[in-house]
């Protein structure tokens, strides 16, 4: 999918791997200026001398999305660096599976706190950024899981599902400072995350999904991609499914 991103800076969180390093690779692809925050600091190098190998222009930090001091510092430094930030993507995201009745509250509390907690926390800091532009764009990379719920996933649905509540009165909040926050929902998607799922589940999800397949990373990609792009700029406070027709409204 083309999109022309020249000068656009886009910062992208948890983009060391999987969707968010797919996003960060689209972009970079469409001459944007493309900045990598993630944990894992060797993952943060070997994303980032991809990109540059391929010839785009990246930057990579390593950064925890729960770290307010921590994030507020990196994104002073990437405003002192590239001067602004035209597009946030909030990506980062972790699973830890259980049952309700089997959960340890610091399984519930530590998928709040990177999934929708992280997301707040980097978005009220490019907010700041982006009032003082009157302009840009948020989107939050949420799940079908937040849409339809999962047994086994409860903490995982409720971070997910808040964060697209979070889409909404964010659209609401910044509209008339020209912001517009949008919501992505990806369906089953071939990356690490689901990687360890058996042949079987496979077999399951496939069933149930209209296009009898899974996803991949650039599917998702291409939706950002639109959405970060000027052919978006009436579009706010949406939740798209990238799913396969897994749920339709
Ligand atoms: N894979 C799927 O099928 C699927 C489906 C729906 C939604 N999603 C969502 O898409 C996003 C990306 O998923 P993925 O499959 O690429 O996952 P992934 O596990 O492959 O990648 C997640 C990335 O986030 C980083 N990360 C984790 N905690 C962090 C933190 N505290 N601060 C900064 N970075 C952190 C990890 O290091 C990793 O690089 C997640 O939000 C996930 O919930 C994925």
């Amino acid at each position: 999918m083309e999109f022309n991103m020249e000068n656009k800076v886009v910062v992208i969180t948890g983009a060391a791997r999987g969707i968010g390093f797919a996003i960060a690779e689209a972009f970079a692809k469409n001459r944007a200026t493309v900045v990598i925050i993630d944990i894992v600091a060797e993952a943060v190098e070997k994303a980032v001398s991809k990109l540059e190998s391929s010839g785009y222009t990246a930057f990579g930090y390593i950064g925890n999305v729960t770290d307010s001091a921590g994030i507020e510092a990196l994104f002073a430094k990437i405003i002192q660096t590239h001067t602004k930030i035209d597009c946030l993507i909030n990506n980062a995201g972790i699973t830890r599976d259980n049952l309700v009745l089997r959960m340890k509250e610091e399984e519930w509390q530590m998928v709040l706190d990177i999934n929708l907690k992280g997301s707040f926390i980097c978005s009220q800091k490019a907010f700041k950024h982006m009032m003082k532009a009157r302009c840009g764009c948020i989107i939050n990379i949420t799940s079908v899981i937040g849409i339809m719920g999962n047994a086994g996933q409860a903490n995982y649905a409720a971070s997910k599902g808040g964060l697209i509540a979070f889409t909404k009165s964010c659209a609401k909040e910044f509209a008339s400072r020209g912001i517009r926050v949008n919501a992505v929902a990806p369906g089953f998607i071939e990356t690490e995350m689901t990687a360890s799922l058996s042949d079987e589940i496979r077999a399951e999800y496939a069933k149930v999904i209209p296009l009898q397949k899974m996803g991949s990373p650039l599917d998702v990609a291409n939706l950002c991609l639109f959405l970060a792009s000027d052919s978006a700029s009436y579009i706010s406070g949406q939740t798209i499914a990238v799913d396969g027709g897994l749920t339709m409204h």
